[in-house]
């Protein structure tokens, strides 16, 4: 086994992860792996060594320090240029991150459902007026993410199509340092231009909110604000668009429980459902990044202070320790806490945003076209192999 990061995959298999971790977990959890830049990092493999290290505010999301483990050339470009609140150091990181709490309050985005529901319909009365066989990316999955985060934030929807494609840019793993600078400095302009287009006439969005509270009061810098909101867009859009592909894809390829599902009527048991997709799918793969600031002993293995980490979530998320059978998807496996948000300090900031983009699209996609079917073998769907999420470029279905 080379120990190169990222692992390969059995792109045969490509919602399983790599077949290499299963091993790890039982004879190496604990493993150094060799990054791009020939730099190394301590890949974590293991449910509870993942627990703990994200759990442990020893070990860092700040790639200020040197042996943060980056994953891509695009990765370490970011590093020149200002950097959103959560790769900052720990002080920062805190008043940064306390300014957005507000506006990710459960209830508040509970309130959103209405119109995500609205968007997700108008998407769906589009797509069936069109022609079929379609592809589900092109014409429902992007659409909805790209709205429904443009509408929280406040960005226009033209001009939001070119910014998924430089987001794209940043997410390969291919694209060059110099590709993904200017993928990076063409979204910092634009989220940029709408702090000052706020500052000048702020709107009820939640960057109107957030620079009418914290950047016209001297709180944050103007730079610092685009960095935050560029990141809540890059975060906020791709990752549900992938997840809208991946779980649709995942349902199909299991009649048994795309049944389950269909039958499924109480609001919980779809959470739940929809928490066990998120589980089995992965659409975020790649490790963690940490740096251990402290001597730390993770599974029996000392890691020493300034070491990179890559806590791995696809599997831990299917630990055989904790998991019965994990490589089955089973919508009424008893809810159990899995990483597809990450764990601790850095949980996922949309989550609570994410739970309801996944109800309200699966249960409404399955219910309005109740043939909806794949139009490709199976086999024939390309997968992104070169990007940090897990996704496919086009998932053709028909009905
Ligand atoms: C399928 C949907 C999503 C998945 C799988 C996902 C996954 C994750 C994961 C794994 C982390 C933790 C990173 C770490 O610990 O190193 C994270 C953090 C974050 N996510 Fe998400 N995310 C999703 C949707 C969203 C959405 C919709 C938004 C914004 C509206 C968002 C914004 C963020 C932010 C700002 C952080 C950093 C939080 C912090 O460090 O305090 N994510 N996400």
């Amino acid at each position: 086994m080379s120990n190169s990061y990222p692992f390969p995959k059995d792109w045969q298999h490509p919602l399983e992860p790599p077949a290499d971790y299963k091993r790890l977990r039982q004879e190496a959890p604990v493993c150094p792996v060799r990054l791009f830049n020939g730099n190394t990092a301590w890949l974590i493999s293991r449910y509870q060594d993942v627990l703990a290290v994200l759990s442990d505010t020893r070990m860092v999301l700040d790639s200020t320090l040197p042996g943060f483990p980056h994953i891509s050339a695009s990765s370490a470009a970011r590093q020149e240029r200002t950097l959103p609140f959560f790769f900052r150091p720990d002080a920062e990181y805190r008043v940064q991150r306390a300014m957005l709490v507000q506006e990710f309050l459960p209830r508040r985005m509970e309130a959103l459902r209405p119109r995500i529901q609205r968007t997700v319909d108008e998407a769906l009365d589009a797509m069936l007026a069109g022609p079929h066989p379609v592809d589900l990316m092109a014409a429902f999955a992007l659409p909805v993410a790209i709205r429904v985060i443009c509408d929280l934030l406040g960005v226009p929807h033209d001009g939001a199509e070119r910014l998924h494609v430089l987001s794209r840019t940043i997410g390969s793993r291919a694209s060059s340092r110099e590709e993904a600078t200017a993928a990076l400095a063409g979204l910092d302009d634009v989220f940029l231009a709408l702090v000052e287009a706020n500052l000048r006439e702020p709107t009820d969005t939640l960057i109107g909110r957030v620079v009418s509270e914290q950047v016209a009061t001297g709180k944050l810098s103007a730079p610092d604000a685009a960095a935050m909101f560029h990141a809540l867009f890059y975060a906020g859009h791709g990752p549900p668009a992938y997840m809208f592909g991946l779980g649709t894809l995942a349902l199909l390829l299991d009649p048994e429980q795309l049944a389950r599902f269909r039958a499924m009527e109480d609001p919980a048991a779809i959470t739940a459902a929809v928490q066990e997709l998120l589980r089995f799918v992965n659409v975020s793969h790649l490790g963690r990044q940490r740096v251990a600031t402290v001597d730390v002993t993770i599974g029996g293995q000392l890691i020493r202070a300034g070491e990179g980490i890559l806590a791995q979530p696809d599997s831990a998320n299917r630990d055989e320790t904790v998991f019965e059978d994990p490589d089955r998807l089973d919508l009424q496996r008893e809810v159990h806490r899995h990483f597809a948000f990450g764990h601790g300090i850095h949980l996922c900031t949309g989550r609570a945003l994410s739970l309801i983009e996944f109800e309200v699209v699966f249960k409404t996609l399955f219910h309005r076209i109740p043939t909806l079917r794949l139009a490709v073998p199976p086999e024939e769907i390309r997968f992104k192999k070169d990007e940090n999420l897990l996704g496919v470029h086009e998932l053709p279905v028909t009905w």
